[in-house]
């Protein structure tokens, strides 16, 4: 599961990890309420340097940062997204989301489940909401437990050296497409190879 905040914070600017503030305090014990840590999931930002006074991002800030994110999520390829908060839920589920009426609520986009949360810098302004942001992460956790129940958590690294015309993807996501600037010959670690002569999953043994 891939979390989206917005932007580091003073604290998050210093150390270079997400959420170590007091946010990131309440995050961890949202987590903790449904039997999560951050050793199972993988917390990003929409913007990756702190901006002046924490304004909210500009969409210009978001538009220049937006490569780096895709480079993460091409990494981790992630079965389900969870936005934390309006502005990350404004860029990655649609520009007028409303996060009071919406937040819980899942969506669907580019084959993959995407709900936001409230942030939880608005949970510490106002603790009133803190039930809803439980309940919305424990349709995460259910979620969760579908994919364990399916088998289809995780999945299977290996390296695949590129032939003409290869198409890579994940297996539980076929035909996402060719992975863009990769010239043929270069290795890439994924779980499945879509090719003129090899639409099958390719496991270790065809490295
Ligand atoms: N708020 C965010 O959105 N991200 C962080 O990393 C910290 C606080």
């Amino acid at each position: 599961v891939l979390f989206i905040g917005e932007a580091p914070g003073a604290t998050e600017d210093a150390t270079g990890l997400p959420f170590t503030g007091r946010a990131g305090k309440l995050l961890d014990s949202m987590l903790a309420s449904v039997g999560l840590d951050r050793s199972e999931i993988y917390i990003a930002n929409t913007i990756k340097c702190r901006p002046p006074q924490n304004r909210d991002p500009f969409p210009e800030e978001q538009a220049a940062c937006l490569p780096w994110l895709k480079g993460q999520l091409e990494l981790i390829r992630p079965k389900m997204i969870v936005c934390l908060g309006r502005i990350s839920a404004m860029r990655f589920i649609k520009p007028d989301f409303r996060i009071t009426q919406e937040h819980g609520v899942w969506f669907e986009r580019e084959g993959r489940k995407i709900m936001a949360v409230y942030h939880p810098a608005a949970l510490l302004r106002d603790p009133s909401k803190r039930g809803d942001a439980f309940e919305d992460l424990r349709k995460v956790e259910i979620e969760i437990e579908k994919l364990k129940a399916s088998g289809e958590e995780g999945h299977l690294l290996i390296k695949a050296i590129l032939g003409l015309g290869d198409l890579v993807s994940n297996v539980n996501i076929p035909n996402r497409g060719q992975i863009p600037n990769l010239p043929i010959g270069a290795v890439v670690e994924t779980n499945a190879i879509f090719g003129r002569d090899r639409i099958q999953p390719v496991f270790a043994g065809d490295v």
